[in-house]
């Protein structure tokens, strides 16, 4: 039984990436506790890269905002999915602010041991997400953790554009896989 966080980055709540996360939560809760944390409702400033976590106790970050209770949330986490929509090639800016704040040396007490993607675009452009893949390899090599899986899924557009999209099944199934 792993504890799962599933990062969603659209404020669109019954988005496209909404609803894939949705599925895929939904078969990973068959073996596992997953918690779904959208940037649609919390509130997390940038990093502003003082520093000072490096040398304050616990290495917390001096902003009291939303970020607390997600350090504390990915404390106790096995399995972190990144879902979100692509923007401008990369992942949203506001599931990268959720990001950089894990630049806290806080982040070498977590016990994260897998990733998993879960993007969503509206283009039907062969190479959409190989900026973010690329970006996601790196992430695994550089801190040693292995992928669950990707689920990618094209030309969506609206909200609930992705109904219907055999995505939803690919992604229900890759979280029924985990246990
Ligand atoms: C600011 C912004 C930037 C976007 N950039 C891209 C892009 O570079 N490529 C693309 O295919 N779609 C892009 N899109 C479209 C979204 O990825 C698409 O509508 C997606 O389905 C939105 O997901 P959501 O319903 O979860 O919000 C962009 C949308 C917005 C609002």
């Amino acid at each position: 039984m792993n504890n799962i966080i599933v990062l969603v980055g659209s404020m669109r709540k019954n988005g496209n990436t909404a609803l894939l996360a949705q599925s895929f939560a939904k078969g990973a809760s068959k073996n596992n506790n997953v918690e779904i944390i959208s940037v649609s409702d919390v509130n997390v400033n940038p990093c502003i890269g003082c520093n000072t976590c490096f040398s304050r106790e616990g290495n917390k970050c001096f902003q009291n905002d939303d970020m607390t209770k997600i350090y504390e949330k990915l404390q106790n986490a096995d399995i972190v999915i990144i879902a979100s929509p692509v923007y401008f090639y990369s992942i949203s800016a506001s599931l990268k602010t959720i990001i950089d704040r894990l630049h806290t040396p806080m982040r070498n007490t977590f016990k994260i041991k897998k990733l998993g993607l879960l993007l969503v675009g509206a283009a039907n452009l062969q190479n959409l997400f190989d900026p973010i893949i690329m970006q996601y390899q790196m992430v695994l090599d550089f801190f040693k953790l292995e992928s669950i899986g990707t689920v990618l899924v094209s030309c969506v557009k609206d909200p609930g554009d992705i109904n219907g999209n055999p995505a939803l099944q690919e992604a229900y199934e890759l979280g029924a896989s985990i246990y």
